[in-house]
C-alpha cells in the first residue's frame, strides 16, 4: 500500500495493522547524537493508549515500545530508527461480522473498492491503531524539538458542544483529565455529556488545537512545501480529523482586510506582529510568532446503535456492530495532533537547512 511515509529528511513510515502482529515505525533522517530510550516514546504513546479513563475503549493495551535500531549507547546513531509495539488485546472475532459488511462512517467500504480484499480485523490499516507509529515518531520529533527551543502542545478544545476556556487555562489538566481539556470545569461538564451519549449506544465529535511557540521566522518553503500546507495534511490524513484551520481559520472569510491584517511592530530590535490572527504563518513560512493550528474531528463511526448498511453481496441489511470503540475520538487524538505536528516543523526545520548561501559557507568553512 502506498502513502504510509511522510516528511522529506525527517522522513517516518509507519506500518502494521490492528490485529496483526504488531505495529511500528521506521524513522529516517534523525541526526545522529540526540539521547534517546524506550522511556522518552513511552511517556508519548501512555497518552494515545485506550483503556485509560471510562471514555476511551476498555482495550487494555500495554503498547510497549521496542527500539530495534538506530540508537547504541543511549544515543541516536544517524541511521534508521525502528520501532515496535506488539498487539497485545486483540479479539478478532468481535469483528467476523464486518468482514462481509461495511460499517458506516468506516474505511471498509472504499477499502473494498479500492483493494477487494482487506484485513478486517480491527479495522486494518485503516484503524485508530495506526497512529501508534505516528506517535512514537513524534516522541523523537519533540525531544528533538526542545534541543532547539521549540515547543508543542495539543489539547481538546470542544468536545460537542462544550468549550474549554482557556482564560483557565491549566496544562497539566491536559495530562490529568479524561477529556484533554485544559479546563477542569468544561472537562467536567464534557464527560457528563459523554456518559449520556455512551448510554444511548451513541458517540460525539469534537476539535482539538496545537500551538508551536519557539519557531523563528523563515521556516517553511513557499509554493507546494508551504508550512501550513503541511501541516494540513499531516493532520487530515489521522483518522476522522476532517477539517484544519491556521491561526483564525474559517472566520477569516467574513472579515474586512482591515480587520483580519496583524500590524507589525518592532519589539527590542526584533519584528513581531500586534496580533496573531494568521497564526504564525505567513506566505507558508513561520513569521516567528505562535504558531496555531486547530483541528476538527468527526464522531467515533463504530456505535452500537442498530444501523443500515449493505453486505459484499449487495443486500442491504441491520447491522449492530460488536467490538470495543471510544464514544469519543478526540481526547486519545490529541497527542497524534501534537506528533504530526512536531514532525512536520522539524522536517520544515531540517529542510531549511540549504536556503541560504551565507550560511551553508558558514557551516563548512566553520
Ligand atoms: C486515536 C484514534 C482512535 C480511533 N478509534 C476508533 C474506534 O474506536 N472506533 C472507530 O470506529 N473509529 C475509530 N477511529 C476513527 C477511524 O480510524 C476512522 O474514522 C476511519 O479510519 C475512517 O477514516 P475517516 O474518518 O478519516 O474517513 C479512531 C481514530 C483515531 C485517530
Amino acid at each position: 500500500m502506498a502513502g504510509s511515509t511522510f516528511g522529506t529528511v525527517f522522513r517516518i513510515t509507519t506500518w502494521g495493522e490492528s490485529h496483526g502482529k504488531a505495529l511500528g515505525v521506521v524513522v529516517d533522517g534523525c541526526p545522529a547524537g540526540l539521547p534517546l530510550d524506550e522511556q522518552d516514546i513511552q511517556r508519548y504513546l501512555d497518552r494515545r493508549k485506550p483503556g485509560t479513563s471510562s471514555l476511551t475503549t476498555p482495550r487494555r493495551e500495554d503498547d510497549l515500545v521496542e527500539i530495534l535500531s538506530g540508537v547504541f549507547e543511549g544515543r541516536t546513531t544517524g541511521t534508521p530508527i525502528s520501532l515496535l509495539v506488539r498487539n497485545t488485546s486483540q479479539i478478532s472475532r468481535d469483528y467476523n461480522e464486518i468482514a462481509s459488511c461495511y460499517r458506516p462512517g468506516h474505511a471498509d467500504y472504499t477499502f473494498d473498492a479500492k483493494y477487494g480484499f482487506r484485513d478486517y480485523r480491527g479495522g486494518g490499516r485503516s484503524s485508530g491503531r495506526e497512529t501508534v507509529g505516528r506517535v512514537a515518531a513524534g516522541a523523537i520529533a519533540c525531544k528533538l524539538l526542545e534541543q532547539m527551543g521549540v515547543k508543542v502542545c495539543a489539547y481538546t478544545r470542544s468536545i460537542g458542544g462544550i468549550e474549554a476556556d482557556l482564560s483557565r487555562f491549566d496544562a497539566d489538566a491536559i495530562l490529568s483529565t479524561k477529556t484533554a481539556m485544559p479546563d477542569r470545569d468544561a472537562d467536567q461538564k464534557a464527560t457528563a455529556y459523554l456518559e449520556q451519549a455512551r448510554a444511548e449506544y451513541d458517540s460525539v465529535g469534537g476539535c482539538m488545537e496545537c500551538f508551536v511557540t519557539g519557531v523563528p521566522a523563515g521556516i517553511g518553503d513557499p509554493v507546494f512545501e508551504k508550512l501550513d500546507a503541511n501541516l494540513a495534511k499531516a493532520i487530515l490524513s489521522i483518522g476522522a480529523v476532517k477539517a484544519v484551520e491556521i491561526g483564525d481559520g474559517t472566520a477569516v472569510s467574513s472579515r474586512l482586510g482591515s480587520e483580519n491584517n496583524d500590524s507589525f511592530r518592532i519589539n527590542d530590535g526584533t519584528v513581531t506582529k500586534a496580533t496573531n490572527r494568521a497564526g504564525g504563518i505567513l506566505g507558508g513560512i513561520s513569521d516567528g510568532d505562535t504558531i496555531l493550528i486547530r483541528a476538527h474531528v468527526k464522531p467515533t463511526p463504530s456505535i452500537f446503535r442498530t444501523q443500515q448498511t449493505v453486505n459484499r453481496s449487495g443486500q442491504e441489511i441491520d447491522l449492530q456492530i460488536k467490538g470495543r470503540h471510544d464514544p469519543v475520538i478526540v481526547p486519545r487524538a490529541v497527542v497524534v495532533m501534537e506528533c504530526m505536528t512536531a514532525v512536520t516543523v522539524l522536517d520544515a526545520m531540517l529542510l531549511n537547512m540549504s536556503a541560504r548561501l551565507d550560511r551553508i559557507v558558514d557551516f563548512y568553512r566553520r
